[in-house]
């Protein structure tokens, strides 16, 4: 499959913890090894994605993981100033209007703003990026939990509604006109491979509405269920058991029934999906790694990822 290859920005959605960051990371690193230009992108400046990558801190303009890929860390009062100097063209003021407390007074109670501000800096960087910028082919966007990551992606609708006419108007339409564009956004949900985590990942298919027809692929992730982790449950219990070693079999065993379960899982997952028409979805399957993740980690995670490879 290739479902993540003609699209511009993907966003990264599912429950917190899950591994939305990871799977993020991930996803970047297969889109530059299949010769993309790819920037990751969070919001809200966290620095969880800086440090999947390897580096530290955080910053708002792109720094380089490898040749091919870039990472971002965008705030709202970043966005706000470049939103200022790219929109509004009132450049040098712009520092001084927008650290005013009562403009960020402003900002802060405007609902719906601080995702508007964000995803316009990330619509404006690919889809018009300024000479001195780096052209992406894609951007890989860490977004927020659920629900909240529900209405980050309808916020350009929310916005447009609520806004009517003006700078603000103009780019909330901008914004849908991306996100709601199948051509140019992909949804990716990440979920675990137990019953609920399932169930909830299906609950959010269903409440996308228009843009479910969007979503490009489901990542079970931390599973036990990979081809190597089976292979080496089944090769471990041969072992224990022709060494006369019950004890150890009885542990294995445990294992297997975890790698049953999810197996379950995946499978509710999989009809799910046939239920409601939409097995064009990649599922993609990712294992729990035993050690914490780091940046050769996320190289593990990303060889699991078909998505790119064409
Ligand atoms: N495949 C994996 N194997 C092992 N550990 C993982 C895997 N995926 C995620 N983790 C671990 O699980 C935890 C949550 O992952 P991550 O931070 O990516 O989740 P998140 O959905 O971004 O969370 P948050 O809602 O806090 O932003 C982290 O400690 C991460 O290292
Ligand atoms: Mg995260």
């Amino acid at each position: 499959m290739t479902v993540g290859v003609n699209k511009r920005l993907l966003v990264v959605t599912g429950k917190g913890g899950v591994g939305r960051s990871v799977v993020t990371a991930a996803l970047g690193v297969a889109s530059a090894n299949a010769g993309r230009t790819t920037t990751t992108v969070e919001f809200d400046g966290l620095s969880s994605l800086a440090q999947l990558h390897g580096l530290s801190g955080r910053q708002f303009d792109p720094r380089t993981v490898t040749p091919k890929l870039d990472t971002m860390s965008l705030t709202v009062m970043e966005c706000l100033g470049d939103f200022g100097r790219r929109v509004l063209k009132i450049g040098a003021l712009v520092r001084v209007v927008f650290q005013n407390r009562i403009v960020r007074a402003l900002v802060d109670g405007v609902p719906g703003i601080h995702d508007l501000l964000q995803l316009g800096k990330l619509r404006n960087l690919i889809a018009e990026p300024l000479p001195r910028d780096r052209k992406y082919d894609l951007a890989i966007l860490d977004a927020p939990a659920t629900g909240h990551g529900l209405t980050l992606l309808d916020s350009g609708l929310t916005m447009a509604e609520l806004t009517r006419v003006g700078p603000l108007h103009e780019e909330a339409n901008q914004i849908e006109a991306w996100l709601g564009n199948s051509e140019l956004t992909g949804i990716v949900i990440v979920t675990l491979a137990e019953r609920l985590p399932v169930q909830e990942a299906l609950e959010m298919l269903d409440n996308l509405g228009a843009k479910r027809t969007q979503v490009v692929a489901v990542v079970l992730n931390q599973t036990q269920l990979t081809t190597e982790d089976v292979a080496v449950t089944e090769a471990l219990h041969a072992a224990v058991r022709g060494a006369g070693r019950e004890d150890l079999a009885l542990l294995l065993d445990r294992e297997r029934a975890v790698a049953n379960r999810q197996a379950q899982a995946a499978a509710v997952l999989r009809d799910g999906l046939e239920e409601r028409g939409l097995t064009h979805i990649d599922l993609i399957i990712l294992p729990k790694l035993r050690t914490t993740v780091d940046r050769s980690g996320i190289d593990t995670l990303a060889a699991h990822m078909e998505v790119f490879s064409g």
